[in-house]
């Protein structure tokens, strides 16, 4: 995780590092800093927090100086305090380095290198003080010698102070280079650079690159120039900011019928024909394996249910889970979904997956996304930039095209009045969803019950409970409560049900908690609570979009950071 920021060139840097920062917070947000060159002088600027609280010097320091490095934190090897956010010094401070992923053997560079103070518990500050011993042999040298010996996952941005240049380290973890006419600008993602140039060249595993005064030059650990030309991004950036809502989460479940119908039209005209590769690649093997993480596990989970419906032999692996046990061959696709195209569950999954023979699909929302690169074929869900930690228009739009998908196979395709009804879901039962909020907020146990297809939506709405509204909360399978869980209920338990029909199997579960004197809510067209379509085959979408409205009114009324939850972060890196 963690997001890498720099910028040497022409314009002010500290104005376009804020800006970069910025646009990198989903990376993680536990602390901040940034280092600044202006002649051979390094200053740095770093502590916990976000980038709000170092606004000021970043941009007073960045105003005098030719480049800078900087660096937003999601916390792996060491808590977030203030010695061990990035930029990271070596002991002349001739070094400043920024890291994001992970150095596995850390602690053996560590040991060997007596003599150096370290001033943090990080990983990452091993590859500056490693740098700056071995800088005796040229720092290009000391550069590769450290990639050699490193092991793990790591993009570092390196600032030398003495010869004035900026070196750019990769090996399993992204970083892009933005080409623009008087500056360059290096990334995490390119999302982070794209108002000023969409010119990039994405540095590839086991390279590094040199920039020197806005030449940048990428070589192999062989020292062989890589010349090749900047991709020019074509992703237009629909809004950056909150448009008046309190929350990017309120905003991008509002987006959420406009997104589906967007996607829809997409799907029918200029990505028609992708979509019919993409069912080819399906059909052309004898299974689907679909493999993702969190939120994107609970649409694949939908996905393999619609897939097994049209005849496609298709099963779901949780990415993390995914090992070399698995039955996959030259006869498997393997079909990875993924918001952010950058998780590394799923990257790792995908290597093991080549490695057996399997083709790679992916299903992904960021353009340009390593997950996109490493696919055979590959379907954008076109949900616009995502800012909230939790995913919400992105689900909606996952669970579509997987249920586009498999119509396709069918041969049948309409959009219905989905995104009408979804509109007035979200406009009709905002009240309600209020009520039963401030009657759950203080709630420490919540339990929502679903069955077949509702199932999965029953685990994406506790998924959102957890990290939202901080309560534990367990999606499950109805029939299952009576194996165990109906233990936990007594008088007043939350319970709600996702019941998408009146004669539902589910409603017997319902029955057995409200006779245990459970506070039973049910998410149903027939409920007293709330008013949804009677539409059973898109109660998909009204039941996750009113869990959805539901866990951001109970994280909003508790006053917690709705778009930010603690611990987390947007794109998760690292293993
Ligand atoms: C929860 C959430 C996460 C992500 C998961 C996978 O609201 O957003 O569970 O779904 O980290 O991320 P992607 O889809 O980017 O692979």
């Amino acid at each position: 995780m963690c997001g890498i920021a720099g910028h040497y060139g022409s314009s002010d840097t500290g104005e376009v590092l804020l800006d970069m920062l910025k646009r990198l917070e989903y990376r993680g947000y536990d602390s901040t800093g940034a280092a600044f060159l202006s002649g051979s002088d390094i200053s740095t600027v770093k502590g916990t927090g976000d980038i709000e609280k170092i606004k000021e010097n970043v941009v007073f320091l960045g105003s005098v100086a030719d480049g800078g490095i900087g660096h937003t934190r999601w916390a792996t090897h060491g808590r977030a305090s203030d010695e061990n956010a990035h930029p990271h010094s070596s002991c002349e401070n001739r070094f400043s380095l920024v890291h994001n992923g992970i150095i596995e053997n850390h602690r053996k560079i560590k040991s060997e290198l007596g003599g150096h103070k370290f001033y943090s518990e990080t990983d990452s500050e091993v590859a500056v003080h490693y740098i700056e011993e071995k800088s005796t042999l040229g720092v290009e040298n000391a550069v590769v010698s450290f990639m050699e010996k490193a092991k793990g996952s790591y993009a570092v941005a390196l600032m030398d102070s003495k010869e004035e240049r900026v070196f750019l380290l990769k090996n399993g973890s992204p970083l892009a280079i933005g080409i623009g006419k008087k500056d360059v600008f290096i990334a995490s993602d390119p999302f982070a650079f794209h108002s000023y140039t969409d010119r990039v060249l994405f540095l590839r595993d086991g390279e590094y690159a040199v920039v020197d005064n806005c030449d940048v030059t990428i070589k192999n650990l062989d020292g062989a120039v890589q010349k090749r030309k900047p991709e020019v991004l074509e992703w237009k950036e629909r809004s950056f900011g909150k448009n008046g809502y309190r929350h990017y989460m309120q905003k991008e479940i509002r987006e959420i019928p406009g997104c589906i119908e967007r996607l829809e039209k997409l799907l029918e005209t200029v990505e028609s024909e992708k979509v019919d590769g993409f069912i080819d690649a399906l059909l052309g093997k004898d299974k689907v394996v679909l493999t993702a993480s969190g939120t994107s596990h609970h649409a694949s989970m939908l996905g393999s249910r619609f897939l097994r419906k049209v005849g496609v032999d298709a099963r779901v692996v949780v990415a993390s889970e995914f090992g070399e046990n698995f039955e996959i061959d030259e006869e498997t696709l393997l079909l990875a979904v993924s918001q952010s195209g950058e998780t590394k569950d799923v990257l790792d999954a995908i290597e093991t997956a080549r490695k057996m023979g399997a083709d790679i699909a992916s299903i992904t929302n960021t353009p340009h996304s390593t997950i996109q690169r490493r696919s055979d074929v590959n379907l954008g869900i076109h949900a616009g930039r995502e800012f909230c930690v939790a995913a919400t228009k992105t689900f909606t739009n996952q669970v579509y095209t997987l249920r586009k998908i498999s119509k396709r196979i069918r041969g049948r395709s309409s959009v219905g009045n989905l995104p009408s009804n979804l509109k007035n879901t979200i406009k009709k039962n905002g009240e309600a969803v209020k009520k039963v909020a401030e009657e759950l907020k203080n709630k420490e146990d919540i339990y929502i019950l679903g069955k077949g297809e509702m199932h999965p939506v029953a685990e994406e709405i506790s998924l959102k409970l957890k990290e939202i509204a901080y309560i534990h909360a367990e999606g499950m399978m109805g029939g299952e409560l009576k194996h165990g869980t109906l233990a936990l209920i007594e008088e007043g338990t939350p319970v709600i049900s996702l019941v998408p029909r009146r004669n539902s199997d589910i409603v017997s579960n319902l029955k057995e908690v409200k006779s245990r004197g459970a506070n039973s809510i049910e998410i149903s067209p027939f409920s007293d609570r709330f008013e949804l379509p009677d539409e059973d085959e898109d109660f998909i979408f009204f039941s996750a979009v009113l869990g959805f409205m539901l866990t951001y009114w109970i994280g909003r009324k508790k006053g917690l950071p709705v778009d930010r939850p603690r611990n987390l972060a947007k794109s998760v890196t690292v293993r």
